[in-house]
């Protein structure tokens, strides 16, 4: 049996540092950043929603952006930095965004809690101290199904040490 097309050339897989890992996955014909995450590395901390880049349910960063990445092509994250939910935590000790988010009790299903929480992290690291309206234009690209903003939003506000850390600003 003759060795598959991705033993025979190394130039087949692709590399992109995953959480502080260096990784390697087979390149592929329009292989989406989410499907590999998902499916092949196991990372199912990013979840698929609506697969349209509208519900941002599937953020990560990409060298520090957050990006969908149910519309990232694999071929573009190559030689670059991806950080998913399971990389923002540090020895198993959470994050600021996601300390309050549990804090505050901000998620009810929890499906978009992830993506909004990458997409906080990356709001204060850019902006750490963003008011209230510059939170809710960052926070644009992610939708939660079950309406709880005024905590998600307070979550963020407590993070970032602005809010008053009992809900959100209504
Ligand atoms: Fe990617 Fe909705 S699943 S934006
Ligand atoms: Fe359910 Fe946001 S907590 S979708």
């Amino acid at each position: 049996m003759s060795p598959s097309p991705a033993r025979e050339h190394p130039e087949a897989r692709l590399g992109f540092r995953l959480n502080g890992e260096l990784r390697e996955v087979p390149r592929g014909p329009k292989r989406k950043l989410l499907e590999v995450l998902r499916v092949e590395l196991g990372l199912t901390g990013t979840k698929f929603g609506c697969g349209e880049g509208e519900c941002g349910a599937c953020t990560v960063l990409v060298d520090g952006r957050p990006l969908e990445a149910c519309q990232v092509f694999l071929e573009e994250v190559e030689g670059r930095t991806v950080t998913t939910v399971e990389g923002l935590s540090t020895g198993g000790k959470l994050n600021a965004v996601q300390r309050a988010f549990a804090d505050l009790g901000a998620y009810q299903c929890g499906f978009c809690t992830p993506g909004m929480v990458v997409r906080a992290t990356a709001l204060l690291q850019l902006n750490p101290h963003p008011t209230s309206s510059q939170i809710r234009e960052a926070m644009e690209g992610s939708i939660c199904r079950c309406g709880g903003y005024r905590r998600i939003l307070g979550a963020i506000e407590q993070a970032a040490g602005t809010g008053n850390a009992k809900g959100g600003t209504p």
